[in-house]
């Protein structure tokens, strides 16, 4: 339990998307691919990609802009900005601190996390316990990125599965049920099937954006994502000794549907209990919980008292899931 009983709430939430629509046919203009086997093997009609004059930040900053303005919350009274990115803006300030100023607040901590796919589960999980421990009351945690830029647009294995986008959601300390737990996990053994194998510390290759693209092998990826997403949901489930039965809603991180799917069967939810996005996003990365959560309140699906289970999977691999009251 927490100290005090103090929880952390969700006070508001909010998303953006890049204009541009790249729909499953634009694909088969440029790849061997089809609309068919895309939709069929992941349940994506179509992503947003974001123009090069558009970044990781600009978008992070309009979703954030909506959280206050739908929240009424003054930007300058949040204790902390934790942003969950793989494609920040800059090797270094963090995209958090380019944020932080743009958004006119005032030097709260600020730092970017990146745990690939799971990055907003992690950075959710850090400020719940800065929360929790009462070192804050008000958090501003951000999933955002572009990972559009690193993808190699000839390889139909990736091209075809991203999109880019920002989460965000507003913490707030509070005697009342919120965020009932989360659980981070990693494995870094399992590091080459799914990373870009370039960085600044072991250099660029002498190729076309320096070697800069996702590499996957999507079919043993897809393998290790179902199994460790059905073993984090049941310790999640445990940690709270709850029954599959008192999940209202299932937020999954939204690779492929049939992963999403295979998630649902274990915990015997019916697919209307499941926010889905993935036909539309595509897979957005640290964005995808964030866009999926907003989404499901801003349609008014998902309503106060429920509970909601977060969970995600990523390179590293990373993984994790979040149980909240909301
Ligand atoms: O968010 C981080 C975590 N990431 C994930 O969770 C992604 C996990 N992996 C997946 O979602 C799936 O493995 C993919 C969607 C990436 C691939 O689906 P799959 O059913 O595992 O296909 P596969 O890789 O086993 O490939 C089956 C066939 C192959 O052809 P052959 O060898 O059977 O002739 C591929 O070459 O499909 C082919 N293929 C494609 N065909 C048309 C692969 N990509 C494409 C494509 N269009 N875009």
């Amino acid at each position: 339990m927490p100290n005090n009983m103090q929880f952390s709430r969700i006070i508001a939430t909010g998303s953006a998307l890049p204009e541009k629509v790249v729909t499953n046919h634009d694909l088969e203009e440029i790849l061997d691919t089809s609309d068919t086997w895309i939709r069929e093997r992941t349940g994506i009609c179509e992503r947003r990609v974001a123009p090069a004059d558009q970044t990781t930040c600009d978008l992070a900053e309009e979703a954030c802009r909506q959280v206050f303005e739908r929240s009424g919350v003054d930007p300058k009274s949040v204790d902390l900005l934790i942003v969950g990115t793989t494609t920040p803006d800059l090797v270094f300030p963090s995209t958090a601190c380019l944020l932080q100023h743009r958004l006119g607040m005032e030097e709260c901590g600020a730092f970017d996390v990146n745990a690939a796919c799971s990055g907003f589960i992690y950075a959710l999980s850090v400020a719940d316990q800065f929360i929790r421990s009462g070192a804050v009351r008000r958090a501003l945690v951000v999933g955002a990125e572009t990972l559009t830029r690193m993808i190699d647009w000839n390889d139909r294995g990736t091209a075809v599965l991203f999109g880019d986008g920002a989460g965000v959601v507003l913490l707030e300390a509070s005697d009342e049920a919120g965020v009932l737990s989360t659980h981070i996990h990693a494995n870094g053994g399992h590091a080459n099937l799914l990373c870009a194998d370039v960085g600044v510390s072991r250099g660029f290759k002498n190729e076309p954006g320096g070697g800069l693209k996702v590499l996957m092998s999507g079919n043993e990826v897809f393998r290790v994502a179902v199994r460790t997403l059905g073993r984090i949901v049941d310790e999640t489930l445990a940690a709270n000794s709850m029954d599959k039965s008192e999940i209202d809603w299932l937020i999954p991180h939204q690779a492929n549907l049939r992963i999403i799917q295979a998630t649902a069967k274990k915990l015997d939810m019916p697919m209307e209990r499941v926010i889905v996005t993935v036909h539309k996003h595509g897979n957005t990365s640290s964005a995808s919980v964030p866009l999926a959560l907003d989404e499901a309140v801003s349609s008014n699906r998902v309503k106060r008292g429920e509970n909601l289970l977060l969970e995600a999977f990523g390179g590293g691999f990373t993984w994790g899931a979040a149980l909240i009251r909301y």
